[in-house]
């Protein structure tokens, strides 16, 4: 099989890319912009008979028909993906999120390819702490900033096709996903190599806005799964039942750490920051038969702490301008 993985170099896709090759037997190309966010370093090791990288961008409509047409399926991760930049500049959001799934699936509907399509939680707005719903796959649709708007729109876009084209896609939203390779402007990236740098933790607001982790090595056994077994049009929501508040992550860090309970600073609040995130991923389990294999996120951040301190020459070069650019907004 042939497998086109756009925003292969980022943190998900590259989870994803390992993933795959690791355990089946696929060829794949990722497309990939390498903006900021990525780095080619995260593909090192993989073996280059299997596994190839095209630099471009997803809103390249002739490159993307170009590729599409030479595999058998498209896995569309690329995006801009932190909602702290989409709240200084939108624009790009725009871009990649809505005019590049636009283009990716003209292709899947010009080439006839499978399309597999990555989204996020935060397209369903949020929950209050004690709600005791969780998001399904029925929670109506109420994006709170212009990153999740855009993943919205490029939900509603990949529906509109398949109905309208017949375009074979499904979705996957997933919720917030840790693990290697993730980006140091993102919260437990960004928590842990602060302690290893000697800085205290940064933490927005009163710290008790909750999110679902899930690791992304079980994002990427989930997406796989749909990608093989999912029902055309349909979709996915994905989680592993991980839910804690940002104060609960920042002391579990600090312990693993071996420094003191409190050593950490509450900083400026995200504007329009989501209260809770929470997934109810069911009809993954009982019609997929997927289940995570890292439910235990004590265990995970545990490994995750120790591949950021493991890896420092993967994150270093990222960290003075995030830090820089934090510093610049009070946090
Ligand atoms: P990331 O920012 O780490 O990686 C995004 C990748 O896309 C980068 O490699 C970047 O270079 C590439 N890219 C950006 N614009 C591009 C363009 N125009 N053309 C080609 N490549 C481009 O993001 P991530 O956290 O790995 O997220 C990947 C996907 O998963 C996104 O669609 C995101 O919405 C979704 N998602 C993320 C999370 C999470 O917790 N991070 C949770 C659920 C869903
Ligand atoms: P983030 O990793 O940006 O993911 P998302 O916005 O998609 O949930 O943030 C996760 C949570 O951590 C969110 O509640 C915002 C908070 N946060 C901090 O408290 N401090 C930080 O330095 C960052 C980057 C995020």
């Amino acid at each position: 099989m042939r497998v086109l993985v756009t925003g292969g170099a980022g943190f998900i896709g590259s989870n994803f890319v390992h993933h795959l090759v690791g355990q089946q037997d696929v060829v794949v190309t990722v497309l990939d912009k390498l903006t900021y966010a990525a780095s080619r370093a995260s593909l090192d090791g993989l073996p280059t008979d299997r596994v190839s990288l095209v630099v471009g961008d997803v809103a390249d409509q002739p490159l993307v028909d170009r590729l599409a047409a030479g595999h058998d399926a498209i896995v569309h991760f690329a995006a801009e993906s932190h909602n702290d930049n989409s709240l200084t500049e939108p624009g790009p959001f725009i871009q990649t999120n809505l005019v590049g799934t636009f283009c990716v699936l003209e292709a899947a509907r010009r080439h006839g390819t499978r399309l597999h399509h990555i989204s996020t939680d935060e397209v369903y707005g949020d929950l209050e702490l004690d709600d005791p719903q969780r998001f399904t796959e029925a929670t109506p649709y109420n994006p709170s900033s212009p990153y999740s708007a855009a993943k919205a729109g490029s939900d509603h876009l990949v529906r509109a096709w398949v109905r309208s084209f017949g375009v074979k896609a499904t979705i996957s939203n997933c919720s917030n996903n840790y693990g290697p390779w993730q980006h140091v402007e993102k919260f437990i990236p960004r928590q842990i190599t602060n302690v290893l740098d000697g800085r205290r933790p940064k933490v927005y607001g009163t710290g008790t806005n909750v999110r679902d982790w899930i690791h992304a090595e079980d994002h990427s056994s989930a997406v796989w799964t749909i990608l093989q077994q999912g029902r055309i049009g349909e979709t996915y929501l994905v989680g592993a039942d991980g839910e804690h508040n940002n104060l609960e992550v920042v002391a579990l860090i600090l312990e693993h750490l071996g420094r003191p309970a409190d050593d950490y600073d509450l900083v400026a609040d995200r504007a329009g920051h989501d209260l809770r995130y929470a997934i109810d991923s069911t009809k993954l389990r009982d019609e997929l038969g997927w289940r995570p294999a890292h439910p235990d996120f004590g265990a995970g951040l545990a490994r995750t702490i120790e591949w950021y301190r493991d890896h420092e020459s993967w994150w270093r070069p990222h960290k003075a301008a995030t830090e820089a650019a934090y510093e610049v907004k009070g946090q």
